[in-house]
């Protein structure tokens, strides 16, 4: 448990649901602090140490009708805790309290829905303003007979009990997911339950910064911590707050692989060198990575070497520091979330991503992580409130592997030079057209191919090179950005005439799946 003690803290119990974390977004988005636990783990003596003011049971994917299904501790009830049950919750409060859930023809419901209004409820205000409201269901048993106490305040076709409360004694259970997008209106009931449940909306970045950097300072003393920053908006972000925590005793190392884009080196070393006036080691190691490539073009073999390599490069120079005990990470909430898998099972390696997972254990090093507790966007946040500037929080994401796996085949020094101009013209017509912002990633890939073309009067040979800019949330899923034919032609007109050893561009339309946002 996070120590975030003199914030409401509200607990949202995990039942399995695959949209958990979206109720935790709700909430934050309501200024209001929570954790999501898997069901497992909580007792009721933990409910009692962490002294929640509220608790959300997460849907799930179980049958509470099957024996030794999940359930939530019984004393629970007995806390004069508000409590908001959804889907899997809402049928393990009705079984819980002495309700009945059944199972079988017409009990399911998937997709979208509409619910009608009930009587009215301090919980839906802001509800039913025209009539019904359209709910995303995806359940297969249904609540038949109510827990003592409870009444219902709306039914769908599908769900009788669709939304359900005891007032008096501030609980409710609905069978939809309000945390859903397709539940348009949901936001408005997690609102309308934290004011029931008296939360004063405290979670700001502010008071994260103040309580991050005790924390910091409590658990490093006066030992000495190392921070890989490799210029995305994480590492940077928790660079600069350990830094401002701890000042000197924080070492970073940026390890330049000679695969980083035009001018990213320097860039990163003035920002955090020259501006943050931090102690920075700037790993030069371009000939050690471009060595080990050499004619190598597979790309799983290319991105192991770079792992690899990164390790070794790291490890070496964090033994250079004296006294380091603490190794800095930019993890993030996603990471962390213990989800309850009913599943199992690894998923498929579709590439090997790149990091330093592993050498906290090599090296003996235990880890500083002050974003454990925070979204992307909540570190954007963040950064912003550290006067890290827009350029940077608002940039790219770039892979570990950089300019590696965008050069399919084999990488060459040539190669990695026309692509870091093309690059270049590329992203300034991005930027001038004001599209940065609108495009989760975009970048070029230089093509193991050269074509003939025409230029002036005389033939050329040269390489062909694609262009990629995709829309996405959480690079999970992508589609291509839709350019404009004009802002197409004019910056396929560009590179050709201002990168020398390219004549052909081509846009990738390719959406993710079935492609990949990066080329290898
Ligand atoms: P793909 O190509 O798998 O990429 O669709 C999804 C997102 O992940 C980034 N990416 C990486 N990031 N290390 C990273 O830190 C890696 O090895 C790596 N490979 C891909 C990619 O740029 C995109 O944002």
């Amino acid at each position: 448990m996070t120590d975030a003690h003199t914030h409401d803290r509200l607990l949202i119990i995990d039942f399995g649901s695959q949209v958990t974390q979206l109720i935790a977004r709700r909430l934050r988005e309501l200024n209001v602090y929570c954790e999501i636990h898997p069901y497992q783990s909580v007792t009721a003596q933990f409910v009692r140490e962490m002294a929640p003011r509220a608790v959300i049971f997460s849907g799930g994917p179980d049958s509470v009708t099957r024996d030794g299904s999940p359930r939530a501790p019984q004393e629970i009830f007995e806390m004069g805790l508000p409590i908001l049950g959804i889907c899997y919750g809402q049928q393990v409060m009705m079984t819980q309290l002495g309700g009945k859930v059944v199972t079988g023809e017409g009990t399911a419901e998937f997709g979208r829905a509409y619910v009608e209004p009930g009587a009215p409820l301090p919980l839906l205000e802001g509800w039913f303003a025209e009539g019904r409201e359209q709910v995303w269901m995806s359940h297969g048993d249904h609540v038949a007979e109510l827990a003592p106490g409870f009444q219902v305040y709306g039914t769908s076709p599908g769900a009788p009990f669709a939304i359900t409360g005891d007032p008096a004694r501030n609980f409710y259970a609905v069978q939809f997911h309000p945390e859903v997008h397709h539940t348009p209106n949901g936001a408005k009931l997690y609102e309308n339950f934290v004011r029931l449940a008296g939360f004063s909306g405290d979670w700001t970045m502010g008071a994260y910064r103040e309580e991050a950097i005790r924390k910091i300072r409590h658990q490093v003393g006066d030992k000495r911590v190392i921070c890989g920053l490799s210029g995305g908006v994480d590492s940077s972000v928790a660079a600069v707050l350990i830094h401002e925590a701890i000042g000197d005793q924080l070492t970073c190392v940026f390890v330049d692989h000679g695969l980083l884009r035009q001018g990213e080196a320097e860039e990163v070393v003035t920002m955090f060198r020259d501006n943050y006036n931090m102690s920075l080691i700037h790993a030069d190691e371009q000939e050690l990575f471009l060595g080990a490539l050499d004619g190598q073009s597979d790309p799983e073999t290319k991105r192991k070497i770079i792992g690899k390599l990164f390790i070794d490069v790291f490890q070496k120079h964090a033994n250079e520091i004296d006294g380091a005990e603490f190794l800095a990470q930019g993890t993030l909430y996603p990471d962390v979330i213990e989800s309850v898998s009913f599943s199992g099972g690894p998923s498929v390696t579709i590439k090997s991503h790149h990091n330093v997972g592993g050498l906290p254990e090599k090296m003996g090093l235990k880890l500083v992580e002050p974003l454990r507790e925070l979204f992307k966007d909540e570190v954007r946040a963040l950064g912003r409130e550290l006067g890290l500037p827009q350029s940077f929080i608002g940039r790219h994401p770039f892979p570990g592997p950089g300019l590696a796996i965008r050069c399919p085949g084999e990488i060459t020094r040539e190669k990695l030079d026309i692509l870091r101009k093309a690059d270049a013209v590329y992203i300034d017509q991005i930027r001038k057209h004001g599209l940065y912002d609108e495009i989760w990633q975009a970048f070029v890939a230089i093509l193991p191919v050269r074509t003939v073309g025409v230029m002036g009067d005389g033939r050329t040979y040269d390489y062909a090179c694609a262009l990629r800019a995709v829309t996405s949330v959480d690079g999970m899923t992508a589609d291509y950005y839709p350019f404009s034919h004009e802002f197409l032609g004019e910056t396929a007109t560009r590179i050709i005439n201002e990168v020398r050893g390219i004549n052909r561009v081509t846009y990738d339309i390719t959406s993710k799946p079935p492609g990949t946002i990066e080329w290898e």
